[in-house]
């Protein structure tokens, strides 16, 4: 077809249709000349290697296919140049020309890197997470990229789990708050705009659940937590326009995601209205024959009639579904519906209009790593820490101290951006040195390793499979001791920087043992040993156990893995140019026997006493109930005090909301900024209420000495739950609400639902 016939139609048919409502007249037409292997062809996703791949096989003859009209989208390549020989091949060299789509893993922000998600939901402020998903999308499309497998909104309540870092964390309020900024962020209102991509919600559903935190693991989970728990999320991106889905490699009720059709059809498409398209993860179609499904012929047709549109690498649609067709396993529709949603993504990015449009060869020098954007990423970073304690309110350091900074991590690139940053580059980022030279510039600071990040060689081999994360020095663990040892006995302060490596979390990689390595251990008790005052800076990309280290008199800054301006954001809060304002969205457990744990917990008909143990109550006898941490917790350099909690009225009726405000005094010597939290309990309802859930949040900024009057609203369906029909109600009597500072707190207003 002529581009000129092409444009009139598009002006004809966007004119008065809405994609996914209606069928689109233009797609209608090309899906009628489209053969079945052609229609076949649309619903493979290749990756040609040579980047980072993130699964144990890659896509071969990828040229060859793309000519035979056997790809609908590639992943893993960027830039304008190499993707517009793709494109070329796919318009200038197949019969109906239709264009590719561009996916990438887009996690935390695309070059300029930006925390690992679980940092930057640790600031939990909304507008700074879409603006990073805003730049994200520029970014990446700048470099072609016009499909984004982001974000990833798995609730996660097991810090064994590598993949927390790569979410926002354990709660389902918070987390669909963050689904909505980054779809907001990331597709903006206009699809078709250049620097706009499609989001996808990922991944569906339940894979934050994985058994014993080991991943890829069986999840196995009642309905009423799946709805009440672990939906929301996925619910709340797909509510705010997500275009794409992305299926999970656990099973959901004893099917795998991609092969579940209650899951993606009776639920997301029936009961959700979900009209975008779903797209499989890496081989997970594939992985259903593992799983116990059948061969790769039965599985294909399986996921295909669950609802499955795209099948990433795995290339059982490419090479089974015709055959499955002439056997009456599938149906040609179940084809064409499916090709038909990823016609319509191509058409709502505008791809029929101008299959070059995100290609432009000027864009990546004016859009990416700009000084902007790098700005941007410094103060996303400082925001995501979190103060876990201030021994002797020994923070902020003078920046005229003499510092011994001293840690694996203190002058390390490698580490900086964190897990699930592949299109991010290690050695652009600043390491923590370079930082504090250049924020204090009149300091004294000396330098020294201290430790590895592991002593363990085997550790250090699975770890660095994207390149050196963990590198031994050839000198004894005794040598780096003492050499650490000497420069911290000569210093006003220690500053040591320690924790995970940035591969030691992400995908694939589980721990049992979550607390810091034990050389660094030795590291920081040595340390402590010299009598001068000890600050942590801890870099992880989970929550840790390291409750004998916040034992110690030492001070405790969680810094996740700051992204590209690690060093510059670390310094700016170690020396006080910005007071810590972060807030941890997972909890902090005291040990690994304590998993799964999170603040959302129900009381149990023999609740655990407060304090001593207590035998036939629910609880241990080796520890305490409560976590280190709790949900929510995070200290500043002042202080805030809480009172005056009110209610706009008493009483309300079914689907009224209710205001609930508060007075919050900054009561210390900095200015700064707190996140007001509210949690709610339904003390009596059909199904057992969780003790309280977090139902509403503000982060305030108040200047020293100031007060503010702080309202919440609570909407009609915060007091809503799914009870034992799923019905989403909201049942009458009385609620308890709680109003502070982390998940703990105890100002409290009651009110009845009439
Ligand atoms: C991950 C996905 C990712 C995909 C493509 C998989 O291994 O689970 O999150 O989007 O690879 O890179």
């Amino acid at each position: 077809m002529k581009k000129t016939k092409l444009l009139l139609m598009l002006t004809f048919c966007s004119s008065f249709l809405a994609i996914g409502q209606t069928k689109v007249p233009f797609i209608e037409n090309l899906l009628a000349k489209m053969t079945i292997d052609e229609k076949i062809g649309q619903l493979n996703l290749v990756t040609p290697g040579g980047g980072i791949a993130t699964g144990s096989v890659v896509s071969s003859n990828v040229e060859e296919k793309i000519k035979a009209a056997e790809v609908g989208g590639m992943f893993g390549i960027s830039g304008p140049e190499k993707l517009k020989i793709a494109q070329d091949f796919a318009v200038k060299e197949t019969r109906l020309k239709i264009p590719l789509f561009f996916g990438s893993d887009v996690i935390h922000g695309y070059k300029t890197t930006f925390p690992i998600p679980l940092g930057t939901a640790s600031s939990w402020d909304m507008d700074l997470i879409k603006k990073m998903a805003q730049i994200a999308a520029q970014e990446a499309t700048a470099d072609g990229i016009n499909w984004n497998f982001s974000p990833m909104v798995d609730v996660a309540r097991d810090p064994r789990w590598g993949r927390i870092a790569e979410g926002a964390g354990e709660d389902p309020y918070l987390g669909s708050a963050i689904a909505k900024a980054m779809v907001q962020g990331y597709q903006g209102t206009d699809l078709t705009s250049k620097n706009t991509m499609i989001a996808t919600i990922k991944h569906f559903a339940l894979y934050g659940a994985a058994e014993a935190g080991r991943d890829y693991n069986s999840v196995d989970m009642s309905k009423i937590k799946m709805f009440n728990q672990y939906l929301p999320p996925y619910k709340a991106g797909i509510d705010a326009g997500a275009a794409s889905i992305m299926t999970s490699f656990n099973d959901v009720d004893g099917i795998p995601a991609s092969g579940n059709k209650w899951l993606l059809t009776d639920l997301l498409r029936k009961k959700w209205g979900f009209k975008g398209f779903v797209v499989s993860d890496y081989t997970s179609v594939n992985e259903m024959i593992a799983h116990g499904l059948g061969d790769l012929q039965d599985v294909s047709a399986l996921s295909l009639k669950a609802g499955l549109d795209m099948d990433m690498v795995g290339e059982g649609f490419l090479t089974t579904l015709k055959k499955s067709l002439n056997e009456g396993r599938v149906t040609e529709e179940e084809i064409t519906n499916a090709c038909r949603r990823i016609l319509e993504a191509k058409y709502k990015l505008g791809l029929f209009d101008d299959p070059y449009k995100y290609i432009d060869a000027k864009r990546p020098k004016k859009d990416i790593l700009t000084k902007a954007n790098k700005a941007f990423a410094r103060d996303a970073a400082k925001r995501s820490f979190v103060l876990f304690k201030n021994h002797n309110n020994v923070l902020p350091l003078s920046k005229t101290a003499n510092i011994a900074l001293i840690g694996p991590l203190a002058n390390n690139k490698n580490n900086m951006l964190g897990t699930w940053a592949p299109t991010g580059d290690p050695q652009l980022s600043t390491p923590v040195l370079e930082g504090f030279k250049s924020v204090a510039p009149k300091a004294k600071i000396t330098y020294a390793k201290g430790a590895n990040i592991t002593d363990d060689a085997e550790l250090a081999k699975k770890v660095n499979v994207f390149g050196t994360r963990v590198d031994i020095d050839k000198r004894s663990s005794q040598e780096l001791l003492q050499e650490a040892l000497d420069l911290a006995k000569t210093s006003d302060v220690v500053v040591a920087v320690v924790g995970e490596a940035s591969e030691m979390s992400g995908e694939a990689a589980s721990r049992t043992d979550i607390s810091i390595p034990a050389n660094q251990k030795k590291l920081i008790q040595a340390l402590v040993k010299t009598g001068k005052p000890v600050v942590m800076v801890l870099m992880s990309g989970r929550p840790l156990t390291i409750e004998e280290e916040f034992n110690l008199p030492v001070s405790i800054l969680q810094v996740w893995h700051p992204g590209i301006e690690a060093g510059n954001a670390i310094a700016d809060v170690i020396f006080g140019d910005y007071n810590p304002s972060g807030k941890i969205t997972a909890t902090w457990p005291r040990n690994v026997g304590q998993i799964p744990i999170y603040h959302s917990i129900k009381n149990t008909g023999r609740p655990a006493p407060t304090e001593a143990f207590e035998k036939f109550k629910s609880n241990y006898l080796d520890v305490k109930n409560a976590p280190l941490l709790p949900f929510g917790y995070g200290l500043s350099y002042t202080s805030f005090a809480y009172e005056n909690i009110n209610l706009s009225k008493k009483e309300i009726e079914q689907g009224q909301d209710v205001t609930v405000s508060v007075t919050v005094k900054n009561t210390g010597n900095f200015d700064g900024e707190e996140v007001v939290q509210l949690y709610l309990r339904d003390v009596v309802r059909s199904i057992t209420p969780p003790m309280r859930q977090l139902k509403g949040f503000k982060k305030v900024f108040l200047k020293k000495g100031e007060s503010k009057t702080v309202e919440l609203i609570l909407t009609a369906d915060d007091f809503k739950f799914y009870n034992s029909t799923l019905d989403f109600i909201a049942e009458p009597g009385d609620f308890e609400i709680f109003v502070g500072t982390n998940s703990n707190a105890q100002l409290k207003a009651t009110l009845t639902l009439k």
